[in-house]
């Protein structure tokens, strides 16, 4: 599995191409199967329909937790840091993970989970929730992990689309000096959930809740009335392992599924060879379980390599901005794997929170999530990695499942700003608006990759139709990704970001759509539009053009304020606006479609040229909007 040097990069990059179900098979031989599979890869980008591993059985815990109890059994699995540093860390080996994992199983399959159900689990960032995770995967059951930071609206939408019938939460959360109610939320979201049968707390925060008889039960008590004997399911390899409920252009988020061989095969391959984890290692992923990246790089990726995982409750800023670092000095962090929006912002806080912890340990950096700009990266580079730890640029999406595009850690040589090269079985391409492939070096385009790798996205779920019409329509043959790209003169390829109505705002995948749907439905507003602006720290913020029906005039600011209690309401806190500017009208084409390239250049305060407005129904808006342009100067 393990690659070395550059030449043995380029030796497995070619054969991956030459010979992708050699390759990939060849890797997979590293996993334990229960039964081996008959055929590598199948595939149909039209339908989609691909299929790796085709009648290999496995059950992913007995390769993450199980397979490790032998030689690794002592040795932590997940070292959990609490929000308050003053609290004692937590430090689960293997054979305790392992323990906590078959006895929540037990608890699951008590509270009547059987294979192929799905589980809503929505708790703060505690040992438990990756238990809860890690069980459902053991019983079969399909998780959906709802994001601790979502609204119980959006709770409610997932777990009726995936119609879950239970849910996995806890009393509430700790963020910073917040206490945060989880167990309310999802209170208020069952109003509208009749699937949901069952409901299992966590006493965490210990913050007062209700308890429905025959509906809710306690965690802790379900857990002493099961034994720690719990076999592992038998999965397919195409089997559902769980569905991830991420933003796109249009409509309600979409539940990416994955399923269990391939994801696993993926993301073991990569968080090895991407951040050459050796024996021993701390890593530290800083994203939250309720992301791509936390599921991939806290959980399934660093427990099938037998890693140390460390999981941190808080946040960077609390009870310093020093808090990342005093982490990795007092847990001697290895690899710290985060985000462009959390160096941006620790950055403005200015070096003094650096100073006085150690960061010796430190041997990879990692970045993830949105293009990060120079000036952090160097920043990084110089006052966390002191310039002897490379940074890992790591490009992907919910939909890959795991890291596409990106250097491999000390090997491949970086620039900063650029993922650089693509992973073994990733065969990026950019094409142009028609669809033309781009050939050579020094060009730019849109990102698609024109062939499987083991962890693509198998559908959206409950609605095949849209996974088509999302990712394989566009460009017919090959999965389009939504990203902008450039491939520079030496072949390095540099993410630009997303040419569709997705913003990304801290790291965090938001539809303009779906922001515009939730300030629709305040009470006396007419339409809005939203578009993404550069912002300092978050790298996107949110502006909202918004028409109301009457003049909000002297009430504007309690307007404003009511419209991001309605954004909190529906969507969560995450969605809210940063800049709401009230209009008479929208530019918009004769035939209704709103014109978003204008109102992006009026939010980017970049009006000087606005392109040709002349199809505009009514050109007289763009002047309004531009004088009450809300632009910082
Ligand atoms: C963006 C997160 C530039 C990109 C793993 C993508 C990046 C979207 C990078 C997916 C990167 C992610 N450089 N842009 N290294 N990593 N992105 O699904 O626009 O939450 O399409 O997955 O984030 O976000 P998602």
């Amino acid at each position: 599995m393990r690659i070395r040097t550059f030449e043995e990069y380029q030796q497995a990059y070619a054969y991956s191409v030459e010979d992708p179900e050699g390759f990939w098979g060849e890797i997979a031989q590293n996993f334990q199967w229960r039964k081996p599979w008959t055929k590598t890869l199948q595939w149909h980008f039209d339908e989609p329909n691909v299929q790796w591993y085709i009648g290999g059985k496995l059950n992913i815990t007995e390769n993450c937790l199980d397979r490790h109890l032998a030689d690794k059994g002592d040795q932590p699995a997940i070292i959990w840091e609490p929000n308050d540093p003053s609290e004692p860390a937590v430090t689960l080996t293997y054979k305790m993970l392992h323990d906590q994992v078959c006895r929540f199983a037990n608890v699951l399959k008590r509270n009547g989970v059987v294979k192929g159900d799905r589980v809503c689990i929505y708790m703060p960032m505690v040992p438990e929730l990756a238990v809860a995770v890690l069980a459902c995967a053991r019983v079969g059951a399909v998780h959906s992990v709802v994001f601790g930071g979502f609204s119980a609206q959006s709770i409610a939408d997932r777990i009726n689309d995936a119609q879950c019938n239970v849910v996995v939460t806890s009393d509430g959360a700790m963020r910073g000096n917040k206490s945060i109610p989880m167990k309310d939320t999802v209170d208020d979201a069952l109003i509208g959930c009749p699937s949901v049968k069952r409901v299992i707390v966590l006493t965490h925060t210990r913050t007062g809740v209700s308890m429905i008889k025959g509906r809710d039960v306690w965690w802790e008590t379900e857990m002493k009335q099961v034994t720690a004997d719990c076999p592992a399911e038998e999965m397919d390899a195409e089997d559902m392992l769980f569905i991830l409920y991420t933003s796109g252009s249009t409509g309600k988020p979409k539940g990416v599924v994955h399923t269990c061989g391939g994801y696993m095969v993926y993301t073991a391959y990569t968080f090895l060879n991407v951040f050459q984890y050796e024996p021993g290692y701390v890593h530290f992923c800083t994203a939250d379980i309720g992301w791509i990246t936390g599921h991939s790089y806290i959980v399934y990726g660093p427990l099938a390599n037998g890693a140390t995982s460390l999981m941190f409750e808080g946040i960077p800023t609390w009870p310093d901005a020093g808090r990342f670092w005093d982490i990795v000095d007092k847990h001697k962090v290895d690899i710290l794997y985060t985000a462009p929006t959390a160096i941006r912002s620790l950055m403005g806080f200015g070096l003094d929170y650096v100073k006085g912890h150690d960061l010796s340990s430190l041997k990879v950096l990692g970045s993830v999530g949105e293009p990060i700009n120079a000036e952090a990266w160097h920043w990084y580079d110089d006052n966390i990695g002191k310039n002897r730890c490379p940074i890992v640029d790591t490009w992907w999406q919910t939909e890959n499942g795991g890291i596409l595009i990106s250097p491999l850690a000390g090997i491949t040589k970086t620039k900063p700003t650029y993922a650089t090269l693509p992973l073994p079985g990733v065969q990026p391409v950019l094409v142009d608006e028609n669809g033309a492939v781009i050939e050579g070096n020094g060009v730019s385009g849109n990102l698609c990759i024109k062939f499987p790798w083991p962890s693509i996205i198998r559908t959206t779920y409950g609605d095949h139709e849209r996974c088509r019409q999302t990712y394989f329509s566009t460009y017919p043959g090959m999965y389009f990704t939504g990203d902008g790209c450039l491939r520079d003169e030496d072949g390095y390829y540099r993410i630009t970001g997303r040419v569709d109505d997705v913003l990304n705002v801290s790291g965090h995948r938001i539809g303009t759509a779906e922001v515009e749907n939730a300030i629709n439905m305040h009470t006396g507003v007419v339409e809005s539009a939203v578009v993404g602006y550069p912002h300092d720290i978050k790298g996107q913020g949110i502006y909202a053009y918004v028409i109301t029906e009457s003049d909000p005039a002297h009430e504007a600011d309690l307007m404003r304020r009511d419209i991001l209690a309605t954004v909190s309401r529906i969507i969560g806190p995450i969605a809210k606006p940063d800049k709401i500017q009230f209009v008479n009208g929208l530019p918009k084409t004769r035939s209704g479609k709103i014109m978003r390239r204008i109102l992006r250049k009026i939010a980017e305060g970049d009006t000087s040229n606005l392109g040709d407005t002349s199809t505009l129904l009514d050109p007289g808006v763009v002047e309004d909007i531009k004088a009450g342009a809300l632009v910082d100067v």
